[in-house]
């Protein structure tokens, strides 16, 4: 039986990819795509979110819905000098991009209620997949707290525990964008599983065998997937010397393929600061309270990982 899921994502080249990586997995269902502002601005977000869908082709219908469009305290930080002014690497030169650009522009602005919804409703505890800053999952944590302690996780791509963080020195993006929203994710009482940079910078494609595979596959998924790969290593986007960090696909992993990644338990603090340590994750103390420990992702057999992944996006497919 598939794992039903909800994912919470600012597409983003990796959250492209992560997209494809669950909707090709039959091992999940996916129930709802709903959009944060992260890596672009909520409306492109969106926008991408519903390209995805479109080019992605599931085989059933999944609810489409945006949500905050800046973190719970602070301003908007983007990162467009990573994932390119579109979000996309910049393939949104494509006139399917633009038509799609015009239809979800009326997407629901419901993001938070379909959270809880999809979580509350489901006979079968549903796993949140969140991709980007943890805004939309905050809220619904504070709109109804009950509801989403039954989720069966809150699978999080976010934080550095040891590794160097790639905002600042102590800080991934995620992360940094909405320290506030990921500390109530973290002291929720939902278990959360965190893959954070230490495992993320070990996951690179760096061959262009992958997206000439994908780009010879007879179908628009398939072009579509080989192109964004090409564009983003030819860039050097989200990577460095041409290599495509596979950050948000490695949380999808962990759900996917969980013995190939080693585990720790920490409760887990993130700094809400302004200084230095905006958005550091640290591991908190036993004397901090009583914070439900995370289970984080510390190593992971890169190379099987990588080449899972990359055979799931060439198969395609999956239920839906
Ligand atoms: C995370 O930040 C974003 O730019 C990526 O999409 C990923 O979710 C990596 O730090
Ligand atoms: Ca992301």
């Amino acid at each position: 039986m598939s794992i039903p899921v909800v994912i919470d994502t600012d597409p983003g080249v990796d959250d492209a990819l992560a997209l494809a990586l669950a909707l090709a997995s039959p091992e999940l269902s996916v129930r709802a795509v709903t959009t944060v502002a992260g890596n672009v601005d909520l409306t492109t977000g969106t926008a991408n979110a519903g390209y995805l869908l479109r080019i992605l082709a599931p085989s059933t219908a999944i609810r489409l819905a945006q949500g905050c469009a800046k973190p719970l305290a602070r301003e908007l930080v983007t990162a467009e000098e990573v994932h390119g002014s579109d979000g996309l690497a910049g393939i949104t030169g494509h006139e399917r991009w633009r038509r799609s650009r015009a239809e979800t522009r009326d997407i629901p602005a419901d993001a938070v209620d379909a959270i809880v919804e999809e979580v509350e409703a489901s006979p079968e505890p549903v796993t949140v997949i969140a991709l980007g800053p943890l805004t939309n999952v905050a809220a619904a944590v504070r709109r109804d707290p009950a509801a989403m302690r039954r989720a069966g996780a809150i699978v999080v791509m976010g934080g550095s525990l040891h590794a160097r963080g790639n905002v600042t020195p102590h800080a991934e993006f995620n992360f940094y964008v909405d320290p506030e929203a990921a500390d109530v994710v973290l002291a929720s009482g939902v278990p959360v599983v965190v893959t954070p940079l230490d495992v993320t910078h070990q996951l690179a494609v760096s061959d262009e065998t992958v997206e000439s595979r994908l780009a010879s596959l007879a179908d628009s998924r398939g072009a579509f997937l080989g192109e964004l790969i090409r564009r983003a290593r030819a860039e050097q986007f989200t990577g460095r010397g041409g290599k495509l960090l596979l950050h948000d696909p490695a949380a999808v992993g962990t759900l996917l393929w969980p013995e190939l990644f080693t585990m720790e338990s920490h409760p887990l603090t993130v700094d809400g600061g302004d200084g230095d340590l905006r958005g550091a994750m640290r591991s908190a103390a036993v004397d901090e309270g009583s914070r439900m420990a995370a289970q984080v992702a510390v190593d992971v057999a890169a190379d099987a990982v990588v080449s899972r992944i990359v055979e799931r996006l060439v198969a395609g497919g999956g239920p839906g």
